[in-house]
């Protein structure tokens, strides 16, 4: 057993250990409400269930593409609320680039689309959005795609983009209900394989193929969930630490155990 005490020392012991090389990371939605934005599924504070007033058949049709075709109206409102650049990355952020700079991130698979990772200064090579970001867009008809400007000007006015070609609609490069994941992902896949560390954070674990990366990682390879609510199979795994918390309050623990306490503090400060 790597991790005897299944706790924030053992594991910060681990981190520091030699047999600690690679870490991989999967992210969702937790990681972000501290920064203002809110997560889907929480009871009250979710996205879903405050969604009445876009009178959507359920709340999930919002990002559904099929719905998107016959109204894209709901998703443009929504869109209007979550788009990057109003808010500011969290200490968690921080914490995943202190990571990258010591050299122990191997990958950080995240659901996010707010693009604070890459926003906190963790390099792009080690992040896969594996739902897609608001980076760049294109027409659901004919896949042409859209001026970045022009996006922005018509999410920020709340009018749908229409192709320029074919008139079809423009959705951002988001992964919506229904579609691929981007082929980063699934190139970055095997990696789980060879992982030592695995560290879940603010997910609730129930969109798959997203989720079942929690099972990829080796049977010998620890796997840590920072999260509020217990998810997924976390507990089945001899080497499985539970740490049930607010994100920025358990990587601050992980972090003073560490003695990496200043470095964080100092890089969500820059
Ligand atoms: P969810 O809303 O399903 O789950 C968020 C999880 O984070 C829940 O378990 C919360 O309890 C937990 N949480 C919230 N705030 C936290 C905090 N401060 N600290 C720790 N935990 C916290 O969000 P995701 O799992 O990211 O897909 O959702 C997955 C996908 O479903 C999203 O990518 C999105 C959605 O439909 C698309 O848009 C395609």
């Amino acid at each position: 057993q790597t991790l005897e005490g299944r706790d924030l020392t053992s594991l910060a012991k681990y981190i520091k250990s030699s047999d600690c090389g690679k870490v991989i990371l999967m992210l969702g939605a937790g990681v972000s409400t501290s920064a203002g934005i809110p997560d889907f599924r929480s009871p009250e504070t979710g996205l879903y269930s405050n969604l009445a007033r876009l009178n959507l058949p359920h709340p999930e049709a919002v990002f559904e593409i099929n719905f998107f075709r016959r109204n894209p109206v709901p998703f443009y409102t929504l869109a209007h609320e979550l788009y990057p650049g109003r808010f500011r990355p969290t200490i968690t952020h921080s914490f995943i680039r202190l990571l990258a700079e010591k050299e122990l991130l191997h990958t950080c698979f995240t659901q996010n689309i707010d693009t604070l990772e890459r926003r906190a200064g963790v390099p792009e090579d080690k992040i896969i959005e594996a739902h897609g970001s608001f980076a760049t867009q294109r027409c659901i008809e004919c896949n042409a795609s859209y001026d970045d400007e022009k996006m922005k000007d018509h999410i920020f006015r709340k009018q749908i983009a229409k192709c320029n070609k074919c008139g079809g609609y423009v959705k951002p490069d988001i992964v919506f209900f229904g579609e691929d994941l981007p082929l980063n992902f699934k190139l970055a896949v095997p990696h789980l394989r060879t992982a030592d560390l695995l560290i879940v954070m603010g997910t609730s674990l129930t969109v798959h193929p997203f989720a079942s990366l929690a099972q990829m990682v080796d049977k010998t390879c620890p796997r840590v969930l920072i999260n509020l609510d217990h998810v997924g199979d976390f507990g089945a795994r001899t080497d499985d630490v539970i740490l049930l918390g607010k994100c920025d309050d358990v990587v601050r623990m992980l972090c003073k155990e560490l003695g990496w306490e200043e470095e964080l503090l100092a890089l969500w400060n820059e």
